[in-house]
């Protein structure tokens, strides 16, 4: 065969194998996974560490969530407040720059004041009380209300029972006379402290360790968690078990970004939201004695208090706080959880 005719015979095979090429090329794309879902990362503001019981219920819902919408949800905790003290992060919610946060229920009492009935002094007997009340379903018409402000509330976390802690034990409202103990920037929690016999001094989470130091305010109130975790009890070494409030924590979302899932999603989402408060109260549990052994070593020392006299002294501030029928209704449902 000459040159001529060998080249004329390779381009005939090419010529007549290009179609099977263009198949086989077909096939291989059609043999080929779906679209790739496109997965949406929502953002969450969260204030304390990666060790928080909070921060472990988050990722595992964040799990569940992936795997029950087949990868279209996951979320990105940002803990530590690195995006901003609870305060910044509801108005950042409010405006979609982040989509989620969890947020003390004090807070929220700016927004509706009825939300002051869940955290009102004394008005959860124990852990198990308060657990019921946040699985009983009554709190869901409130927690909708915030829609109106650009967000709901799709869970509500325990964060145990709030005692005081400064630089001698607390056993009777007279020792906290002139105590400046400070308070998260709630009207109920200024008025609380202020009935136990110390003045509630509003200030954000991350100013308490330096104005303890500086003399500023004589001390703090919080569980042992947050107690332990910000090392508070290096400027404030004695923490008296007054137990006087147990303030939810409440998981907010924008409006917008819930508005941007599907019906299916988002019933997956408010329903793992639900078995979230259910995990987080175990993690809760799991949690506790640890901070306190960590505290412990670090300097601090625990004391129990006879609440009797504190909790006298906040009855008149219980009173003067329920008093709209919606708040009557309310704190009736939840003390009527606990008997
Ligand atoms: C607790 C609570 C937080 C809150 C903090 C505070 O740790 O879980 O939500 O921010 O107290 O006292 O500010």
């Amino acid at each position: 065969m000459s040159r001529k005719s060998i080249k004329n015979v390779l381009v005939l095979l090419i010529v007549s194998l290009l179609p099977f090429c263009i198949f086989a090329n077909g096939s291989k794309e059609a043999a080929a996974p779906a679209a790739t879902v496109k997965t949406t990362v929502l953002q969450v503001a969260f204030n304390q560490s990666e060790t928080h019981p909070q921060y472990k219920a988050l990722m595992e819902f964040s799990d569940s969530l992936f795997k029950a919408t087949d990868g279209r949800y996951k979320l990105d905790i940002k803990p530590n407040a690195l995006l901003g003290d609870q305060q910044s992060t509801i108005e950042m919610v409010q405006d979609g720059a982040v989509d989620m946060s969890v947020i003390s229920n004090s807070l929220m009492e700016n927004f509706n004041k009825d939300f002051a009935v869940l955290g009102l002094p004394y008005v959860y007997n124990s852990v198990a009380h308060q657990k019921a009340v946040f699985t009983s379903g009554i709190l869901d018409s409130l927690f909708a209300t915030t829609k109106a402000n650009g967000f709901q509330v799709v869970a509500a976390f325990t964060a145990g029972a709030r005692s005081i802690y400064t630089d001698k034990p607390i056993k009777v409202p007279a020792d906290l006379a002139g105590y400046k103990i400070r308070v998260m920037q709630s009207d109920t929690m200024v008025k609380t402290l202020d009935a136990m016999g110390a003045v509630g001094t509003p200030m954000g989470q991350g100013e308490v360790y330096t104005a303890i130091q500086q003399g500023v305010i004589e001390g703090g109130e919080n569980n042992e968690i947050t107690y332990a975790d910000l090392k508070h009890y290096e400027v404030a070494p004695y923490y008296s078990y007054t137990r006087h409030l147990m303030v939810p924590d409440l998981v907010i979302i924008g409006n917008t970004v819930f508005k941007s899932m599907s019906a299916t999603d988002q019933a997956t989402f408010l329903s793992l939201c639900k078995q979230m408060t259910d995990r987080e109260f175990v993690l809760w549990n799991d949690t506790i004695e640890v901070a306190k052994q960590q505290a412990i070593a670090g300097g601090a020392h625990f004391s129990n208090v006879d609440i009797a006299p504190f909790q006298n002294n906040c009855l008149p501030l219980i009173k003067s706080l329920v008093t709209s029928d919606t708040a009557k209704a309310l704190y009736n449902s939840i003390t009527s959880l606990g008997k």
